[in-house]
């Protein structure tokens, strides 16, 4: 895959302050992935990866490291069809960054098939192409 986010790489010693990095949907294989190896080219000080399934975002994570051992990077839980999982994330990000310097509301999904209800009563596919932008 080409890069395509360098316009969004930001070093270390900018005066933007603390360089923190967040992207929904980072799943291994995708465009959120790519975006967030990429960004680990600019050394940020932390990425927090915001997926559903962990086990998909671990290898990205691994990616990351290796790129760039200094930044900090994290997996928080976002299921983007439950408000509650929401809230939960937005606490997380909350008690851990004091500013976000660069969000990537990726996560999402194309062409759903099925009418279906999420737990809070909506849309699935409405809540999972808007919801991200409510925290
Ligand atoms: N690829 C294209 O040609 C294309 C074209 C136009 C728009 N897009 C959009 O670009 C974005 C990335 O696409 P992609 O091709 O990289 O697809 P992808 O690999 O399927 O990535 C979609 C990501 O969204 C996550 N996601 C889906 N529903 C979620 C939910 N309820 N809560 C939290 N995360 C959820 C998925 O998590 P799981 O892996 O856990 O399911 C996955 O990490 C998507 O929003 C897509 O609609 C892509």
């Amino acid at each position: 895959m080409e890069r395509h986010v360098s316009s969004l790489l930001i070093g270390p010693g900018t005066n933007a302050g603390p360089n923190h990095s967040f992207i929904t949907g980072p799943t291994k294989g995708g465009l959120g992935a790519q975006t967030a190896i990429d960004l680990a080219q600019g050394k940020p000080d932390k990425i927090l990866l915001l997926g559903r399934t962990e086990s998909k975002v671990t290898p990205v994570i691994e990616e990351i490291m290796s790129i760039s051992p200094s930044t900090e990077v994290h997996f928080v839980p976002l299921d983007l069809a439950s408000f509650k999982s929401i809230r939960n994330a937005a606490a997380i990000i909350n008690n851990s960054v004091s500013r976000i310097g660069v969000l990537i509301n990726n996560a999402g999904v194309m062409a759903v098939k099925d009418y279906t209800l999420t737990e809070d009563v909506l849309s699935t596919n409405l809540v999972r192409t808007t919801s991200g932008i409510s925290f």
